[in-house]
C-alpha cells in the first residue's frame, strides 16, 4: 500500500462546532466518542454506554430502554419528557394514553413507554425512568476523560431482549426524536444534535472535527450532503434518490416514477430492496456480472443471496472485488457509490455473492403500507462515516474510507487527559 499509513479526516463541516476544550465534564460543549462493536452472531452494533454495558444502536429508535432494578424511579405523565417519549409509536402499538396511576399513589399518574425490539418486532409498555448513561469527551483525536449525565430511558422487560447480542441490556436509540441518545447527548453536552457512525468501530456525538490516525496530510473528505427526508410517521433516517439507481452507469429500470425514499438501518445486516425494485435492481447487476463469466449456483451457505460468483475470477482491487458499482443518485446532486467492499460479501472460500436481499412483506415495520425502495443495511454502510445532522435536517457521507487507505478501526481510542 502506498497510501501514508496514518492520514488525518477532518470533516470541515462538523469542524463548524468545536467550542475550545476545558475540563472533560457536563455540558463543556465537547462531543462524545463511544467505541463501536459488531456482534458476530446477531450483526447488530453495541456501545458501551450504561456502566459499561452494551445497548444497541438502532437508527429508528426513538427513545432509549434498558432492563432496570425493580425499585427505579419514575416520571410523571405530565413532564415534558412524557409527552415527548409518546410523540412517536412503534408499529402497529396505538397511542393509549401516557400512562398509569402509581401502585403507591393512586393520585399520581406514572409514565409508561413503549420500547420496541427492532429484531424481535416486540414492544412492551414499561415505566419512563432516568439513568446514568455515560462516554468519553473528546476532541475527534483522541477520549479525554469519561462523562456521565441522566438521561431519560424506559425501562423494558427482560424479555425484550431476545435476539438482541448476549450481554446487551437495551437498545440507544438514534432516530430523530427528542430522547434519542443523540437528542440527549446534545441537550447535556451543550453540543449540536448531530452525530456520525464510523461502522463497525466508532460513533461521535455532537459534531467534529474527526480523525483517523495522525496528523500527517489533512483532508476533507465529505463527498457532500444530501437532505433528510421525513417518511410517513417513522421516526427514522430517509434520503431521496431524484436521480435514480443505477448499476455501473446504466439506470435502473423502476416500475413507476414514484420518489425512491431510501432508509437507513442499523439493524438489518444488508441492504433490503422492495419487491419491485428489488427484481430490476438484481438483473441490472447480472448483465453487469456477464462480462466475467463468473457465475455460480448458489450455494446452500449463500441464502437469503440469490447472485453468487466464483470469487477466483473475480479481481481484488483497494475498493473490494472488482464488480459493476451501485450508484444512488441522491437529492441535493451528491452520489452514494458502493464499490465490492460493500456490495460483495464472500460466503465461503470461493464463493462472493451480491449483497443484497428482497424485503420480506410485513417485516418492515411499515404497519403494512408501502415500505421505501431501499433500506441501506449495516454490510453497506460500513468503512464509510457517516454524518447524520438533524440540526441542519441533513445526511452527509465521506464514501468508501478503505480507498483512501483509511479505516473507522484507525480511530486513537488512546485517552488523552485534557
Ligand atoms: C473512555 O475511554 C477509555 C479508553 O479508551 C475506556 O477505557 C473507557 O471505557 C471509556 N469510558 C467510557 C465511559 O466509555
Ligand atoms: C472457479 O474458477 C476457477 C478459475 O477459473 C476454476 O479453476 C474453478 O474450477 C472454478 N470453480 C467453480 C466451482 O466453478
Ligand atoms: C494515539 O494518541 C496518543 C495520544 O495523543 C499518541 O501518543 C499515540 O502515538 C497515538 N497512537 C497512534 C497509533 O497514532
Amino acid at each position: 500500500m502506498w497510501y501514508p499509513k496514518s492520514i488525518v479526516v477532518v470533516v470541515a463541516a462538523m469542524a463548524l462546532c468545536v467550542l475550545p476544550c476545558t475540563a472533560a465534564g457536563e455540558g463543556t460543549g465537547q462531543p462524545l466518542v463511544t467505541k463501536i462493536t459488531r456482534d458476530p452472531a446477531t450483526a447488530l452494533y453495541t456501545v458501551p454506554i450504561k456502566d459499561g454495558q452494551p445497548l444497541v444502536l438502532d437508527l429508528s429508535g426513538p427513545i432509549v430502554w434498558s432492563t432496570c432494578p425493580a425499585d427505579h424511579r419514575t416520571l410523571e405523565c405530565n413532564s415534558v419528557a412524557c409527552m415527548r417519549a409518546h410523540r412517536f409509536h412503534p408499529p402497529n402499538c396505538p397511542h393509549t394514553g401516557y400512562g398509569k396511576p402509581d401502585d403507591d399513589n393512586p393520585y399520581r399518574c406514572k409514565c409508561t413507554a413503549h420500547p420496541h425490539n427492532p429484531v424481535s418486532g416486540d414492544t412492551a409498555s414499561e415505566d419512563m425512568t432516568r439513568v446514568e448513561l455515560s462516554a468519553n469527551a473528546t476532541d475527534g483525536k483522541n477520549p479525554l476523560g469519561p462523562v456521565s449525565f441522566t438521561a431519560v430511558t424506559s425501562c423494558a422487560p427482560d424479555s425484550l431482549l431476545a435476539k438482541l447480542p448476549a450481554g446487551a441490556f437495551g437498545v440507544a436509540g438514534l432516530a430523530r426524536s427528542g430522547l434519542s441518545f443523540p437528542a440527549q447527548v446534545a441537550g447535556k453536552q451543550n453540543v449540536p444534535n448531530t452525530f456520525a457512525l464510523c461502522l463497525p468501530s466508532v460513533g461521535i456525538f455532537g459534531g467534529g472535527p474527526f480523525f483517523l490516525g495522525e496528523a500527517s496530510v489533512i483532508t476533507l473528505l465529505l463527498a457532500g450532503y444530501t437532505p433528510l427526508r421525513k417518511f410517513r410517521e417513522s421516526p427514522g433516517y430517509f434520503i431521496q434518490a431524484s436521480k435514480g439507481i443505477s448499476v455501473d452507469q446504466a439506470p435502473v429500470p423502476l416500475p413507476d416514477d414514484a420518489p425512491i425514499i431510501i432508509g437507513l438501518s442499523s439493524t438489518i445486516p444488508y441492504t433490503e430492496l422492495r419487491p419491485d425494485v428489488y427484481r430490476p435492481f438484481i438483473d441490472a447487476f447480472d448483465r453487469g456480472m456477464m462480462v466475467w463469466n463468473a457465475k455460480i449456483t448458489p450455494p446452500p451457505a449463500a441464502a437469503p443471496f440469490e447472485l453468487c460468483y466464483n470469487s477466483s475470477k473475480l479481481s481484488p482491487t483497494r475498493r473490494g472485488y472488482f464488480v459493476p458499482y451501485v450508484n444512488l443518485g441522491l437529492d441535493g446532486g451528491t452520489s452514494w457509490t458502493m464499490y465490492g467492499v460493500n456490495s460483495m460479501v464472500q460466503v465461503d472460500r470461493r464463493t462472493a455473492c451480491f449483497a443484497f436481499v428482497e424485503m420480506k412483506e410485513g417485516k418492515t415495520g411499515y404497519g403494512g403500507r408501502a415500505a421505501p425502495a431501499m433500506v441501506i443495511g449495516g454490510f453497506q454502510l460500513e468503512r464509510n462515516l457517516v454524518v447524520f445532522d438533524e440540526e441542519n435536517q441533513r445526511l452527509g457521507f465521506t464514501g468508501l474510507l478503505t480507498a483512501r487507505g483509511l479505516e473507522c478501526g484507525h480511530f486513537n481510542f488512546t485517552t488523552m487527559a485534557a
